[in-house]
């Protein structure tokens, strides 16, 4: 269990959109462990401890159905014993041009982050008040302060576009 914690951590501070490239190298070879370190011999390889977690679409580590299927229970906090706020409240985004509209769910994003994560350095808190563009999401701004980063890539377009567009039909 503990062996698993600590490669999940790793994977999850280096993200999942360059996790399943990054945790493919052996531990000897991803320059960041030290292999005379006594602990070493304790570290589980990231692929075998990935192996056993749930993939989406691309075949990439599928996170949130990791945590949803109890796979994986990461930190509440430093201490573990911090409460964790999680929300219910789901967001159909519709400014999507011809593309299906975006679903922004709270309640998956609250199971990992804390409210000030996004609000309001990222996001005011209010419906339609935030002008996100596809442009700006890919420059690291908005949803790509972390996707891409932490979270899925921007370039997985079906992941957030999954609502059907009433004017094109496209889903
Ligand atoms: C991490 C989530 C996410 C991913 C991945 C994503 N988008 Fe978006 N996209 C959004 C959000 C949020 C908006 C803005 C919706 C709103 O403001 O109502 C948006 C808006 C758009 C728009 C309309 C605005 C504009 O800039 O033209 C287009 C077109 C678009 N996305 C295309 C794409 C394509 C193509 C991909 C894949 C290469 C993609 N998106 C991947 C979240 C995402
Ligand atoms: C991952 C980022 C993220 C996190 C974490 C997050 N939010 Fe949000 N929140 C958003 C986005 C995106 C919107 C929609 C903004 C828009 O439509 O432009 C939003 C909108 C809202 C709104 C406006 C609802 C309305 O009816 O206008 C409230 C209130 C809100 N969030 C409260 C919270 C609270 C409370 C928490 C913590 C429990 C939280 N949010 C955590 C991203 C986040
Ligand atoms: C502060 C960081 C952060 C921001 C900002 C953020 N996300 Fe996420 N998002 C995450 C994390 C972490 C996950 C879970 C890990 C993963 O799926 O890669 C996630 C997961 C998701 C999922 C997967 C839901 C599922 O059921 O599979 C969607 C869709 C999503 N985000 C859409 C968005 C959209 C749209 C925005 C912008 C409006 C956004 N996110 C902004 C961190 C963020």
């Amino acid at each position: 269990m503990m062996r698993i914690f600590v490669t999940i951590a790793f994977s999850f501070l280096y993200g999942s959109a360059v996790a399943a490239e990054l945790i493919a190298i052996p531990l000897k070879a991803d320059g960041l462990h030290d292999t005379s370190n006594p602990a070493y011999e304790l570290l589980q390889e990231p692929a075998e401890a990935l192996s056993l977690l749930p993939v989406d679409q691309n075949g990439k580590t599928d996170w949130v159905r990791s945590i949803q299927n109890g796979y994986i229970q990461p930190r509440t906090g430093l201490t573990g014993k911090e409460a964790m706020k999680e929300l219910e409240l789901e967001i159909v985004m519709k400014n999507t041009a011809s593309m299906p509209h975006v679903m922004f769910s709270h309640s998956v994003h609250t199971q990992w982050l804390t409210c000030s994560s996004c609000h309001s350095r990222i996001f005011l808190p209010q419906i339609g008040a935030n002008f996100i563009t596809e442009k700006r999401i890919k420059a690291g701004e908005y949803c790509g302060v972390c996707h891409g980063k932490v979270a899925f890539s921007t370039e997985q377009c079906e992941r957030c576009h999954t609502v059907t567009n009433e004017i094109t039909g496209l889903r």
